[in-house]
């Protein structure tokens, strides 16, 4: 019987203790291959149109990953002038990025566009703000469908209970905005929200939203948005998200609107989690094994500053124990919750799960951790960021970004 990263080959010619003595603990490492393959699968979702399948940033802004994004011919959104500064820096052209942000200042407003970058704006008030900054100028414009979908409810990005988009009943307002300044509105984004594994709900509203787009004379392309979601109990069994019928079925749809309405617009998309989050697993080291109360508690360095999900969202991920470079796989079973080391009782990465028998020494491996991993963590209780490691596609491991250093918990106050 093999783990599931053995079956992957996630750590290529080396193994968890082995990467923990040579880069420190906790650890985030990824895996070219599957990174690479999930790329290859987003950048493919539509073949007989023309389309592009945009890299979210905030998923992972890793430079690497970033720049491994962009030789598979992904583009780019972004939520904030620090995620275009960075694309840039991993080589993505301002052509290729689109900005999507919410609630921006005009000083934030004027850095995209005088980075020549593609701007959405989400509210009518934006778009006033946008008409006097660039009078004349191009942009998109973020709907609300109303409708949303998500894996909780703070990661459901449309629908009424949201603070995303131009609501429904405004749309007919855009335009009249957009000629007030004489704007082009070229571009209709929408994003209803993260993680579903049922494609339906996506389906709806991407025909919802195309009825909207018929109201829009100069548009240039439309953007869908991301929300395809991956197993995160796959350890039970879950299926992963049925991407070839997914496809098959937007492309009808796709189909049957273009014959309808005879127009040819570009198509895009923002898978984020379904990009990275499989390509990554983090690492973490046992120190201390306990009962409280009737209660067992694996104590680790996976605290809440490095891996937020659990406590933010009640998000699962699923853990496997090594030992001695290899996973436990027999043996007696207990109830355990994999907690880490930060000053929070809700800091638990894995509540009552099944567990080998474990003890001090062994490595904690949270899998489907390359998406919102990372890119959320803290130095909350001065607790150092992990390093980044990368898995080559030989096998080899390569350090991607060093871990913080203590100066790095002082930098700033030297003023
Ligand atoms: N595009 C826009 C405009 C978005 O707001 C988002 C995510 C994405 C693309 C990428 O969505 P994805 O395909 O990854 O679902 N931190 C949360 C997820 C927040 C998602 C926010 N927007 C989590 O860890 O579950």
């Amino acid at each position: 019987m093999e783990s599931y990263t053995q079956q992957m080959n996630f750590f290529g010619k080396t193994n968890p203790e082995e990467l923990l003595a040579k880069y420190g603990s906790p650890l985030y490492v990824y895996n070219e291959d599957i990174l690479r393959r999930q790329m290859r699968r987003v950048a493919g979702i539509l073949v007989n149109h023309r389309f592009t399948s945009n890299f979210s940033i905030k998923t992972n802004s890793n430079l690497s990953i970033l720049r491994m994004a962009n030789e598979e011919g992904l583009n780019a959104d972004a939520m904030s002038p620090g995620e275009i500064y960075v694309l840039k820096k991993a080589g993505f052209p301002s052509e290729r990025i689109f900005y999507v942000p919410n609630n921006v200042s005009e000083e934030e407003m004027q850095y995209a566009i005088d980075e020549g970058v593609m701007l959405s704006v989400d509210s009518l008030s934006q778009l006033e703000m946008f008409g006097r900054l660039c009078p004349g100028g191009r942009l998109s414009v973020r709907l609300n469908p109303g409708v949303g979908a998500g894996h909780h409810e703070k990661v459901v990005t449309a629908g009424e209970k949201t603070k995303f988009g131009v609501a429904a009943q405004d749309i007919e307002k855009i335009n009249d905005v957009a000629k007030k300044y004489d704007l082009h509105v070229v571009g209709l984004n929408q994003h209803i929200g993260s993680l579903f594994m049922d494609y339906q709900p996506y389906l709806d509203a991407v025909t919802n939203f195309l009825h909207y787009a018929e109201d829009f004379p100069e548009l240039e392309f439309v953007d869908f948005g991301g929300g395809f979601g991956v197993p995160y109990h796959k350890l039970e069994g879950e299926s992963e998200f049925d991407l070839e019928a997914f496809k098959k079925a937007l492309d009808q749809l796709l189909t049957e609107w273009k014959n309808r309405t005879g127009r040819d617009l570009l198509f895009k998309m923002e898978p984020g989690r379904y990009t990275v989050a499989e390509g990554g697993v983090l690492l973490g080291c046992v120190h201390a094994v306990k009962e409280n109360y009737g209660h067992k508690y694996v104590g680790t360095d996976i605290g809440m500053n490095v891996l937020i999900r659990p406590e933010l969202y009640d998000s699962y991920h699923d853990v496997e124990i090594y030992r001695d470079g290899k996973p436990v796989l027999d043996g007696t079973k207990e109830i355990y919750s994999v907690v880490g080391n930060i000053c929070e009782t809700g800091d638990i990465v894995a509540k009552d799960r099944e567990l080998p028998i474990t003890q001090e020494g062994d490595v904690a491996v949270v899998l489907d951790a390359g998406a919102y991993g990372f890119s959320m963590s803290s130095n909350y209780n001065n607790r150092l960021r992990p390093a980044e490691v990368l898995i080559d596609h030989d096998g080899n491991d390569r350090l991607i970004r060093r871990r913080d250093t203590f100066e790095d918990l002082v930098r700033g106050f030297d003023i």
